[in-house]
């Protein structure tokens, strides 16, 4: 069986594959000014429907919810500490998009170098640490059925054609 945390972690490849060239550009328009405007909004796009609106909804609908439910995680329960992360990436996202639309070079590569940054760590917590504390608390049940409910999830497939950069 296929585990629910194996979806999401197949998914953060993707999310650190675009994160990754988002990085590089953002290091290439510090130097040389030059906004690329077509590379940026369609990084944007990817990060809002697909990092956030796709991946991040699992998570928080479906994963976190579990999760936070009475008795099941004993000790901690770095739930809280996740959200509040993919809140801070949601704002830096909304302020990179601010400054994309004001032509505010310096503000958006802040922005979006301050995404990228905390993306990287947040994925490496949840791969290292939430995902094997998940498959460790989540029954069998649980997972199966948490499963069919990513399968009722509008799923955006990560076509690499489309999101070719
Ligand atoms: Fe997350
Ligand atoms: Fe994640």
């Amino acid at each position: 069986m296929n585990k629910p945390t194996t979806i999401l972690s197949d998914e953060h490849v993707n999310i650190l594959k675009v994160i990754d060239i988002l990085s590089k550009e953002v290091g290439l328009l510090e130097t040389r000014k030059n906004l690329d405007k077509q590379f940026f909004e369609k990084a944007i796009r990817f990060i809002k429907e697909y990092a956030d609106r796709f991946h991040h909804a699992k998570e928080e609908d479906i994963l976190f919810f579990e999760l936070s439910k009475d008795g099941v995680l004993q000790h901690c329960n770095p739930v809280k500490q996740m959200l509040y992360e993919h809140d801070i990436g949601r704002s830096f996202v909304k302020d990179a998009e601010d400054a994309f639309a004001r032509n505010d070079i310096g503000d958006l590569c802040k922005n979006a170098r301050g995404y990228c940054e905390l993306l990287q760590e947040h994925i490496f917590k949840e791969d290292n640490i939430l995902y094997p504390m998940a498959d460790e608390a989540l029954g069998e049940g649980i997972q199966s059925s948490m499963l069919e409910r990513f399968g009722q999830v509008t799923e955006i497939k990560f076509d690499e054609k489309e999101w070719e950069f």
